[in-house]
């Protein structure tokens, strides 16, 4: 079977309402707290995909029971000190950073050791930002090359709190360690640079000691040893970075208009829609509501006559971290230079996306100027592809993919895209939903 897709139209106009699956961050966390928890916490809209089951595995080899079915899934966790540590545990995170570093967090009182491995990709990413911190509570680690996977974890019982100097912008890091410190013994103090903000709100709905305080550059989280929290239900709103391909085929594909219906519109994500409306685009929240500590809205785009250049302000970057590459496609039909810059996080991703962004756009004719942690688009209103595409050898990123499909169907020319598998990492209906918008009904 072929694993790659051939795209040589444009898509027509569409006017739909669609919606997408559930948020991958939100997923994963909820498999992790949920194994936790004092007895059987049910979610519903869990995202079905190869990230999450590898969350799912990973707790199933703690011993903890889960029952799956669609999206719909039971834990039945057996409280805080519920994992049942053996011998020659391997845990196997596949292409997912989150469940990689998160996990981690959770296993400093393993009293054996355990191994994590990871697909290519997430061996060639940095688990040295995790170790560091974790070593401190008192964990051991080795890492191959220091900083890689495969690697081996061994906690400790005299875990003691720390001081933490966030300075990547990092979720994942933030979150491994407030994971470690509900863990540990006494007070750990967390400062950090802006990033997502889930992890902090599920522990204030489930009232676990994690206390935040926020000023323009940092949030500062204090975090005590938790003792025991209950069983939890929860419905996972949809994932604003998996809306993101579809707002901006909205974006690029004049006469379009499109209604995604409650997706996760929390603050510390949504910098596509702030960028988006910086560059002049009609971008609306309707049905905004609270659902337990997380923001949710339906999302209403309509395809713009002229899209304005922007000079991105670094403050954005975290809330659009994951939406970087396919907004540089609105870049590449503004009227003029865009620029986006601080961006090194970017090559940290399940590829270096500041070099594949660069390779798509150059590939459409579209002039690039990058450095290390920086990009330079001449867009070009009238951007009109005419030649054979081949995008491949991406190391597997399915965000890589999706832009890519993203670009086709917007600009057009003869594109050939490897890797269609991608998607399952984090979006297994993306090519589902894009042919429900060919169709006219
Ligand atoms: C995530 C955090 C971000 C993001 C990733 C999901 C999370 O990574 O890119 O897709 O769920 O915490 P970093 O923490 O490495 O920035």
């Amino acid at each position: 079977m072929t694993n790659s897709i051939i795209i040589t139209n444009k898509i027509n106009k569409f006017n739909k309402n669609i919606t997408v699956s559930g948020d991958k961050s939100l997923s994963i966390r909820w498999v992790l707290f949920s194994s936790l928890a004092s007895g059987i916490s049910k979610a519903s809209n869990l995202l079905i995909s190869e990230d999450v089951a590898a969350a799912i595995s990973a707790v199933k080899k703690l011993g903890i029971k889960v029952q799956l079915k669609n999206n719909f899934c039971k834990i039945h966790g057996k409280g805080i000190n519920g994992y049942n540590y053996r011998k020659g545990i391997i845990i196997d995170a596949k292409n997912s950073g989150t469940l990689g570093r998160l996990i981690l967090g959770l296993l400093i009182n393993s009293p054996f050791p355990i191994k994590l491995i990871g697909d290519k990709s997430l061996s060639k990413r940095d688990f040295k930002r995790i170790s560091d911190p974790l070593t401190k509570f008192g964990a051991n680690f080795k890492l191959k090359n220091k900083k890689n996977l495969p690697l081996i974890i061994k906690g400790s019982s005299h875990l003691k709190s720390i001081t933490y100097y966030e300075n990547k912008g990092s979720a994942q890091c933030k979150s491994a360690v407030i994971f470690g410190a509900l863990r540990s013994n006494g007070t750990t103090l967390i400062k950090a640079q802006k990033s997502r903000n889930h992890t902090e709100l599920l522990c204030k709905y489930l009232k676990l000691p994690v206390y935040v305080k926020k000023n323009k550059l940092h949030d500062y989280v204090k975090v005590n040893k938790f003792r025991k929290f209950k069983s939890f239900n929860y419905k996972i709103p949809s994932d604003i970075s998996s809306s993101a391909f579809f707002i901006i085929l909205t974006v690029l594909c004049p006469n379009s208009k499109l209604i995604i219906k409650n997706v996760n519109i929390n603050p510390s994500r949504t910098g596509v829609i702030k960028i988006l409306k910086m560059m002049g685009i009609k971008i609306f929240l309707e049905n905004k509501k609270n659902y337990k500590g997380e923001f949710v809205a339906d999302i209403e785009v309509i395809s713009p006559k002229k899209i304005k250049p922007i000079n991105c302000p670094p403050k954005l970057n975290s809330g659009t971290i994951d939406e970087f590459l396919v907004i540089f496609l609105v870049a590449a039909k503004a009227d003029g230079v865009s620029y986006f810059k601080n961006l090194e996080e970017l090559d940290q991703k399940e590829s270096p996306r500041l070099k594949w962004g660069a390779k798509i756009l150059n590939e459409m004719g579209i002039k690039t100027i990058t450095t290390k942690s920086s990009i330079k688009i001449f867009g070009n209103p009238n951007l009109n592809v005419n030649k054979k595409i081949i995008i491949k050898n991406y190391l597997k990123d399915h965000r890589v993919f999706m832009t890519s499909v993203i670009a086709a169907l917007s600009f057009g020319g003869s594109w050939k895209i490897y890797d269609k598998d991608s998607i399952k990492t984090s979006f297994p209906d993306f090519l589902r939903i894009i042919n429900s918008l060919k169709k006219n009904d």
